[in-house]
């Protein structure tokens, strides 16, 4: 890598914390929604390939572990979970195990800068769980060996642990200059992200694949590109587009500077399902048991899908940019989204952009 030209991107980036106007909590409706459309599957997934009797060896204590990670601060992650929970439960009693049901423990992971005083304060108060934090990278170990016997993750590993180093470097070809993701740039640009993929899920999996117990379940729900000939337009990462074209604009008009730009890339990556079958076939230690794109909304309008991504980056753009941006940024993106709506609505609304993948550990 050259002078100056160091990744300026901090390594965790957690959503807007709290629960004001434009927290996560208040704006997640898009993850939420995507939750919801994955139920069915999760539910069906627990009832035709959880093995009680396979895994009940390692039900010790009569305890039950689930692991939602990258559960950021709620509601969602609550709802996902006791819908994992329904799904068990049934499952026993379908068992003809009913006197069987086990306690649950559910963890519930992100970064150590998620905020997890919200998360706690807005537990449900009667639920049927012991509820426990676990701070730290998901892509590395985070509980002991064979313990887990149902781990869940929704809409986060589509987050890199970094963003990749070439993009930062001019004398690469994979340099991303005036633009903050892949879209419209050189297949460099493409292949560095893929590869940062390809890193992170196969620490993912490696660090899952120990954690699970034999017979374990794994769903892993994403927001993806059908296939990797179609990224653009018609996938959601034309909003990515519409808010780098937005930094550019603000370039054009003075107010922050081309350099900026050029050091900022989003550290995300849509895998398309054939990006992430291989990451799981190379790993080898998961059967694929379900592998299905959904589309989660039925309808969008632009201010919502503003707010809801300015949610998931604002922190990310402050760090880099300066919060005294973001107001004009957002103001800008959402007027861009609404001239756009037609297309945004296409993609929101009838592509299959949701990844829902379940995984049994072998
Ligand atoms: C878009 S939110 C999804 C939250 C929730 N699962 C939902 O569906 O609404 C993504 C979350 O993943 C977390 N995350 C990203 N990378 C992570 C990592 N390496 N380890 C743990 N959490 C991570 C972020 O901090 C964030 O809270």
């Amino acid at each position: 890598m050259s002078k100056n030209t160091q990744a300026p991107i901090p390594d965790s980036y957690p959503m807007t914390g709290g629960d004001g106007d434009y927290s996560y909590s208040r704006n997640s409706f898009y993850q939420r929604a995507g939750s919801e459309v994955a139920k069915s599957i999760v539910d069906n997934a627990i009832q035709e390939n959880l093995d009680i009797k396979t895994i009940s060896s390692s039900v010790s204590r009569n305890s039950f572990y689930i692991a939602d990670f990258g559960c950021s601060v709620g509601p969602n992650t609550f709802t996902v979970v006791q819908n994992i929970i329904d799904a068990v439960q049934k499952k026993y009693q379908s068992d003809g195990l009913s006197s069987q049901v086990p306690e649950f423990e559910v963890f519930f992971n992100d970064h150590a800068s998620n905020d997890f005083n919200t998360l706690f304060a807005s537990l449900p108060p009667p639920r049927q769980y012991f509820a426990a934090g676990v701070p730290g990278s998901f892509h590395g170990r985070l509980f002991p060996e064979s313990t887990l016997h149902i781990a869940y993750s929704s809409f986060s590993i589509q987050w890199l642990s970094k963003v990749p180093e070439e993009l930062f470097d001019r004398n690469s070809m994979a340099w991303n200059k005036g633009r903050i993701y892949l879209t419209n740039a050189p297949n460099e640009v493409s292949e560095a992200y893929a590869a940062q993929f390809a890193k992170d899920m196969k620490n993912f999996l490696d660090a899952r694949s120990k954690e699970l117990v034999a017979g374990g379940l794994m769903v892993l729900t994403a927001l993806s590109t059908p296939n990797e000939i179609y990224h653009f337009p018609v996938s959601p990462e034309f909003m990515f587009d519409l808010l780098g074209s937005s930094l550019m604009d603000m370039v054009k008009d003075g107010i922050i500077s081309e350099e900026q730009v050029d050091e900022f890339n989003l550290p995300v990556f849509l895998a398309s399902p054939e990006d992430m079958r291989r990451c799981i076939e190379k790993n080898g230690c998961f059967i694929i048991e379900r592998m299905e794109l959904l589309i989660p909304l039925s309808s969008i309008n632009a201010q919502a899908c503003a707010m809801n991504i300015r949610a998931s980056v604002e922190g990310l753009i402050s760090k880099h940019f300066g919060s005294e941006i973001i107001d004009e940024l957002f103001g800008r993106f959402q007027k861009k989204l609404e001239e756009s709506i037609n297309l945004v609505e296409e993609i929101m609304t009838k592509r299959r952009n949701q990844l829902v993948t379940v995984l049994k550990r072998k």
